[in-house]
């Protein structure tokens, strides 16, 4: 599923982190890519250990947190601590990948998590940059997305995607790799799908012994499908 939030960080957390990461130093961003995506990547990254990283990570998970949207539409197990990018100069695109399975955990040498869906937290303006759309490959074709500071684009990390040239600018973006407590995505969708419905019926009706009923039945399904 593809899903777009607006609004995941605040105005004030949003220029908190765009002045940093306009001061900070920026490295190649090969890093973090596997064999085959590190064909196609060209753009730049934070490195471990760049100070104020752990401080700025914590900002974007605490805004992850308050978001509802977030946590219904991903089912949220494990978050690897996010990345930044930017994309500008001769370091100006990632062409088409995938993302690899598995991705190291946080804090924890060694451990990894599954990286079920991927997700991109826009911190640049559009009107700021030209080019620069993360394109991704589903069933039904292909989406191209560009969207405004703080607002955040979910999608399953089985899919290609790709970030075209930046022709004029700088976009910056935070990335992350969720492992989800439900793995298959037609699940996932299930649950999704059926917990908006619930949530207009009890606001078109309260909580009416059918909406308690359905509510039950959507925890029995979790209780099926979730694992930790
Ligand atoms: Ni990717």
């Amino acid at each position: 599923m593809l899903l777009t939030i607006d609004d995941v960080l605040s105005p004030d957390e949003l220029v908190m982190a765009r002045r940093w990461l306009d001061e900070a130093v920026w490295s190649g961003g090969q890093m973090t890519a596997g064999a085959q995506a590190a064909q196609v990547k060209n753009n730049l990254q934070l490195a471990e250990g760049v100070p104020g990283l752990t401080e700025l990570r914590q900002l974007v998970v605490q805004a992850l947190s308050r978001s509802a949207l977030f946590f219904t539409a991903t089912l949220p197990l494990k978050i690897a601590p996010p990345g930044f990018n930017r994309y500008d100069g001769a370091s100006n695109a990632y062409g088409e990948h995938a993302d690899s399975a598995m991705r190291l955990d946080s804090g924890q040498p060694g451990t990894y998590l599954r990286s079920d869906i991927s997700a991109t937290l826009f911190l640049t303006e559009p009107q700021d940059y030209d080019g620069g759309v993360l394109t991704i490959h589903d069933t039904f074709g292909q989406h191209g997305i560009k969207r405004k500071a703080g607002s955040l684009v979910v999608y399953p990390s089985s899919s290609l995607h790709s970030v075209s040239p930046v022709t004029r600018g700088s976009r910056t973006s935070c990335f992350m790799f969720i492992q989800s407590m439900v793995r298959d995505a037609g699940q996932r969708r299930i649950l999704y799908d059926m917990d908006m419905a619930l949530l207009s019926l009890r606001s078109e009706y309260g909580e009416t012994p059918p909406v308690v009923a359905l509510t039950s039945t959507y925890q029995n399904l979790l209780r099926c499908w979730a694992e930790n």
